[in-house]
């Protein structure tokens, strides 16, 4: 093992998570046939796929594409068994909303993470517009049921929470209720929902914070290419930064203006990142990103800008680690309930390979130091992919043996993550 390492040349980047999962559901509910080029095949967007073949929907991989017979709402059917989610809040709650909609019984649940993460955020607001919906312990963890109604009602909903899981199950409930949904968060979240309904003609506005969908759509399905998954891509940006003589590019990378804070959110804290080739793709932004190492320093990160930050956060304290200073994380309250405690995962698996970072109720205090030595050791990632990944990133900062056990939990978003990290490395691990 060589004490120092380096990344270098083009990284393949699989397709984003979040505009597969919507790809293939928002198809789903037209009467076209839609080829989604560049979709991610990971176990996340398997399981969606799995749960709409559940409900009737002629879905099938086709040499590299995804191949949706859509058939719309109405020809949904009741599924024979439990619709299963594994370790996917996107499928879950974007399918809860959709199912409200259908006058049949459905039952979701997923694996343990699932189940003990929140859904009353989706269960008390799909109430609101007339769902039979229910779920564990009191309506707010999974297994949710859903029985059929009678038809939903629109509402004017108002979110404590800026969650484009959220937003998304009550934006698509919306479209097949008997008039307008409005859905008001605090700060702006992902909007690739609204994106690619208004691309398929749907009746919505938006701007990031305020989404209204108007009822009496009809979806016209459109072939699809699924932009790199910039959350993926992180990964190897933060990598790229953190070690010596690295540059790395990255091409056809989604960079849609609510999820590509993190760039801007690097630069500031004096990365050399930039961004080439600008374009819109299917009404999302797309671009090519090249980073290479860079003298890095901590800054303060506040609440308005954590949801187009917030799955890059765990490999952004990597960067913090290495960065002159004290980076303040704030406001990330909504951490704690991802795929596993991301700040209790952080904050302890940081610390023990030497990180000087402190766990704060809504976020953390690193300490960062440029020349910071990792040090090795067994580590756990609680079977979050993000925190799988953000260790592997830190640990190529250390020249002792460093293992991340359970490592395949990868497989949730990213199953080409080692393959790409040898090949950048240059065979060298
Ligand atoms: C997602 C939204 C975010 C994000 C998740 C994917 C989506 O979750 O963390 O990985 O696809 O809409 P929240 O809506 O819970 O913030």
């Amino acid at each position: 093992m060589s004490d120092i390492k380096c990344i270098n040349g083009q990284i393949k980047i699989p397709g984003d998570k979040s505009i597969s999962h919507r790809a293939a559901i928002i198809s789903a509910l037209t009467d076209d046939t839609v080829i989604i080029s560049n979709f991610l095949f990971s176990d996340d967007c398997i399981n969606t796929i799995e749960v709409l073949k559940k409900v009737g929907v002629d879905i099938k991989k086709i040499e590299d594409n995804l191949v949706v017979q859509g058939c719309g709402i109405e020809n949904f059917m009741e599924p024979d068994d439990v619709l299963y989610v594994g370790n996917s809040g996107t499928t879950i709650r974007l399918m809860c909303g959709i199912l409200s909609a259908t006058n049949f019984f459905s039952v979701l649940a997923g694996d343990k993470s699932i189940n003990s993460r929140p859904m009353s955020r989706i269960i008390d607001p799909l109430t609101c517009m007339g769902a039979k919906i229910a779920g564990r312990q009191h309506n707010t963890k999974a297994p949710v049921v859903i029985s059929g109604n009678n038809g939903l009602k629109g509402m004017v909903f108002k979110s404590g929470i800026s969650s484009a899981q959220v937003k998304s199950c009550l934006t698509l409930a919306g479209l097949y209720a008997d008039s307008v949904t409005e859905i008001i968060q605090p700060s702006i979240s992902r909007d690739h929902t609204e994106r690619m309904l208004e691309y398929f003609g749907a009746k919505i506005k938006y701007d990031g914070m305020h989404t209204t969908v108007f009822p009496d759509n009809k979806l016209k399905g459109k072939n699809l290419y699924i932009p790199g998954d910039i959350s993926s891509a992180a990964y190897f940006i933060v990598a790229g930064l953190i070690l010596k003589a690295s540059a790395v590019t990255i091409k056809n990378i989604g960079i849609n203006p609510t999820r590509s804070r993190f760039i801007e959110v690097l630069k500031e804290m004096g990365a050399d990142i930039e961004i080439k080739n600008p374009r819109m793709i299917n009404n999302e932004h797309v671009g090519d990103i090249e980073a290479r190492s860079s003298n890095l320093e901590g800054i303060k990160i506040q609440k308005d800008i954590i949801p187009n930050i917030i799955d890059e956060i765990p490999v952004l304290c990597v960067a913090a680690a290495f960065a002159e200073g004290s980076t303040v994380i704030s406001g990330a309250e909504e951490l704690r309930f991802k795929e596993s405690d991301r700040i209790k995962s952080v904050s302890e698996q940081f610390r023990n390979a030497g990180v000087n970072i402190q766990e704060k109720e809504d976020g953390f205090i690193i300490k960062g130091n440029s020349s910071l030595k990792i040090k090795g050791g067994s580590f756990e990632c609680f079977g979050d992919h993000r925190i799988a990944m953000s260790l592997a990133v830190l640990g190529l900062r250390s020249s002792e043996h460093f293992n991340i056990n359970n490592f395949e939990c990868v497989n949730t978003s990213f199953p080409s993550f080692k393959y790409e990290l040898k090949k950048a490395l240059g065979g060298k691990q």
